[in-house]
């Protein structure tokens, strides 16, 4: 027998959130940390979406230095994900784990080459066993003779402020303010080098007082990963490369294979990595990856910009309606959830975490920007960047095309792509730095919470009340009966 549900699925602009009274006297009060997967933190809820189009090392970087998490894609070799992982985890770390050293009997010219081509300012002098024996920064060699060596000039252990492997960064700071040296060596017992921090690189972290870092204070990441067997031998380099969250991305992810990814993750590391999985649109769904083993579950069946999937498939659930009942699942299973798609402005954001995911996922609007990879093309005057669907023809016949191993083997019919298609290639305005839209949008959330009179996600999620509007409403919502300028 057919099943027609009485429900009406819901979405962004079918609801308003009504406003109540609040005692913010200012937005800086509003506190937009919240759960990206159970045991990872970010301090604003915004995630960017795994496309080809919009998540590479740079928009990562960016958002982790915000706030939020990026998730590299993987419609690339692994070894090059992995490299754009190793990129997030380097860009602003704090503590080198391997620094370079040289040997006390290398001369100075050999030093200087070192530094000059590493463009680095200072080697710690080890003996063969990594004990360290002193530093050399470029002040050391200034006026030099090359063939000097450079046990004549370094700083001697004895004359060094060392530190080990357990201190805290604040620790750091407070040795580098008393005794006005650049560089602090870590050091475990036996005298042998285990990492550097750097003065540079404490005030570079400094400058991004809001960034989502790991305990070692590099910057989060997550990236994709597939659920083909070889997909397991991707997500071993990308844990490899640091990755925090591998995050298993497929449409459809209520799936025997998504289950069986999950499984086989969990087994290999235990509880090491966090997991993500998806998408689903289903409290059931939800409830079947939780139980697999997933951290964090991601919703979201067709609401995305540049998704045909609901034209081609017939399949979805508005994206707002999927929000709350697969909140109430997770809710339950203590797993948050990422609202995968259709954010067009702040306000949707504010809905969807309203609703009760703990954070979203964005395509579109941060695939404008400077850090999405692709360039700005120019049409009739205006700039535009590409943004295309992962199913898209021509996203699925590059794929094809890479996955080749003989270049030469037959041209790839493009109409047997167009049959299966489930999302489109687009034009979009181009709009700048990615910072600024990210900011705007974290501007925009707290404007919400303030109407709501919410201090934390939480508490949005627990104060919100949401009313249908019509079409009239949603008219009346729109600036109405001006010429905008
Ligand atoms: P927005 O609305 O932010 O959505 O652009 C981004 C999300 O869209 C999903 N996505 C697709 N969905 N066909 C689909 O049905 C596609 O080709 C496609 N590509 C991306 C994905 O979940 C992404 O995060």
């Amino acid at each position: 027998m057919v099943k027609v549900l009485e429900d009406t699925g819901l979405s962004f602009d079918d609801v308003l959130l009504i406003p109540r009274k609040s005692s913010i006297a200012s937005r800086r009060e509003i506190d937009t940390r919240s759960r990206f997967t159970q045991r990872i933190m970010i301090n604003i809820p915004i995630v960017s979406a795994a496309m080809d189009t919009v998540t590479e090392s740079a928009m990562a970087i960016t958002l982790a230095r915000e706030g939020g998490i990026g998730v590299i894609h993987r419609f690339i070799p692994p070894e090059r994900q992995a490299e754009e992982v190793a990129k997030v985890k380097r860009a602003d770390n704090v503590i080198i784990e391997k620094p370079i050293t040289i040997a006390p009997d290398r001369t100075i010219g050999e030093a200087r080459e070192l530094m000059r081509t590493l463009g680095i300012s200072g080697l710690l002098v080890v003996d063969p066993e990594n004990r360290l024996l002193g530093i050399l920064t470029r002040r050391d060699v200034l006026f030099e003779a090359d063939s000097t060596p450079v046990s004549r000039c370094m700083t001697p252990r004895e004359r060094m402020i060392v530190a080990e492997s357990n201190i805290s960064l604040e620790e750091a700071k407070n040795i580098f303010k008393q005794y006005k040296v650049e560089k602090i060596p870590i050091v475990d017992r036996e005298n042998r080098v285990r990492g550097l921090i750097t003065c540079v690189d404490l005030l570079k972290r400094e400058a991004y007082p809001n960034a989502s870092r790991d305990s070692k204070g590099r910057l989060l990441v997550a990236a994709a990963i597939g659920v083909k067997e070889k997909e397991i031998d991707r997500a071993k380099l990308l844990v490899e490369a640091g990755a925090d969250a591998i995050v298993i991305d497929v449409a459809h992810g209520h799936t025997s294979m998504c289950i069986e990814t999950i499984k086989k993750l969990r087994r290999i590391y235990g509880d090491n990595v966090e997991i993500v999985a998806g998408n689903v649109a289903t409290a059931e769904g939800v409830e079947d990856l939780a139980s697999a083993g997933a951290n964090a579950v991601k919703v979201g069946v067709g609401p995305g910009s540049v998704c045909t999937t609901r034209i081609v498939a017939g399949v979805g659930v508005p994206q707002l309606s999927a929000i709350l009942e697969c909140a109430n699942a997770a809710e339950k299973m203590d797993v948050p959830i990422i609202a995968d798609g259709g954010i067009r402005e702040s306000g949707d954001i504010v809905k969807a975490l309203a609703a009760g995911a703990s954070s979203v996922m964005i395509g579109r609007l941060l695939a404008g920007t400077d850090e999405s990879p692709g360039a700005v093309v120019v049409k009739n005057g205006r700039r535009y960047k590409i943004y295309r669907g992962m199913a898209s023809i021509y996203a699925m016949l590059g794929r094809e095309a890479r996955s080749r191993e003989d270049p030469t083997e037959a041209l790839i019919d493009a109409s047997e792509y167009s049959y299966y298609a489930e999302g489109v290639e687009a034009y979009i305005p181009y709009t700048g730095s990615a910072s600024e839209m990210i900011k705007k949008l974290v501007a925009g959330l707290r404007s919400g919470m303030s109407y709501l009179g919410a201090r934390t996600i939480p508490e949005l999620k627990h104060n919100s009340i949401f009313i249908r509007v019509t079409q009239a409403g949603i008219r009346e919502s729109m600036p109405h009966d001006v010429e905008v300028i």
